[in-house]
């Protein structure tokens, strides 16, 4: 029997051989993000789905990582989370095999996800080179509407947009990012747009540069942050990223750039010639795209 590691730790998904098919698996798991705790599991298994797309992978199975305030919490609330997750999972084919759950004051919720590399390719972050487009598929700005709504400055309403976006999964994102003969690839989850390209940059030796104009954000998500609202793990991103920063824009205009997404779409890199690949696919697909910027070989980030 031939079994082996493919990938070190640090990209989307770990990657196992094991007799000629390669297994990838992740787990993530998240505080509540939306009042409705329905949709918080709904989003959640998106959120957790989302880095087996990444690789341009297959999600099979899945396993609940719960963390409940047994005094507090009605069950029914649980229940609810359960049902949303499940309802998500059955959407990505992928069958929850169990879980565990532990008593938490403050909740979280998530999935351990095993699925599978088809013939044995998989997408990781190492594959940029310089020269290629950026493309990004979903907006940005979720963390600073999250934090908008727990404070209750905004309601459920509010920011629909978002909550489509969030719970839609990246199974498409990913046929397309695979459709369109993409090189590098992960999905921007948890750690803002400037965190996520860092570590493909990084990863692949390159460096990258971002037009503010062609990044898709929430209008909403703007407006609260010009109003000095938004989560200090957006500044924390934006610290992370701050050495190899050029920049000439404000503080704003980054601090957005580096908003904590949750259930973010797919950023990948693909070569040039390919534009027009990748705009047939996407309307086949009915994806939503936004060419963001194009990677270069001096080893910065550049965000004009
Ligand atoms: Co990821
Ligand atoms: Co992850
Ligand atoms: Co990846």
């Amino acid at each position: 029997m031939d079994r082996h590691t493919l990938l070190h730790i640090g990209d989307d998904a770990g990657a196992y051989e094991f007799n000629g098919s390669v297994w990838l698996q992740t787990v993530d798991f998240i505080t509540p993000t939306v009042n409705d705790p329905y949709l918080w599991g709904a989003i959640s298994a998106a959120n957790s789905l989302s880095d087996i797309y990444a690789m341009g992978g297959v999600p099979l199975t899945a396993l609940a990582v719960v963390g409940l305030n047994n005094c507090e919490l009605d069950k029914s609330v649980f229940k609810e989370v359960m049902r949303g997750a499940v309802d998500k999972l059955r959407e990505a084919k992928t069958v929850l095999l169990g879980g565990h759950t532990i008593d938490d004051k403050e909740p979280k919720f998530g999935l351990a996800v095993s699925g599978i590399a088809p013939e044995g390719r998989f997408i990781t972050q190492k594959g940029a080179r310089p020269g290629q487009l950026i493309v990004l598929t979903k907006p940005l700005g979720t963390g600073i509407l999250i934090k908008a709504l727990k404070e209750g400055r905004l309601s459920q309403s509010d920011i629909e947009d978002a909550i489509t976006n969030m719970l839609e999964l990246n199974e498409r994102a990913s046929k397309l990012m695979l459709g369109a003969g993409a090189t590098a690839c992960t999905d921007t989850t948890g750690f803002g747009l400037l965190g996520h390209l860092r570590n493909v940059c990084k990863n692949s030796g390159v460096g990258a540069k971002v037009e503010f104009q062609r990044v898709p954000t929430y209008k909403l998500s703007v407006s609260l942050l010009k109003e000095g609202l938004f989560p200090k793990g957006a500044v924390d991103n934006l610290n992370f990223v701050r050495e190899i920063l050029k920049t000439s824009l404000e503080e704003w205009q980054l601090i957005l750039l580096s908003d904590p997404i949750t259930s973010g779409g797919l950023l990948f890199t693909i070569d040039r010639e390919y534009e027009s690949r990748l705009k047939e696919e996407a309307k086949k697909l009915g994806v939503d795209f936004w060419i963001i910027g194009e990677t270069k070989e001096d080893k910065q980030i550049e965000v004009v």
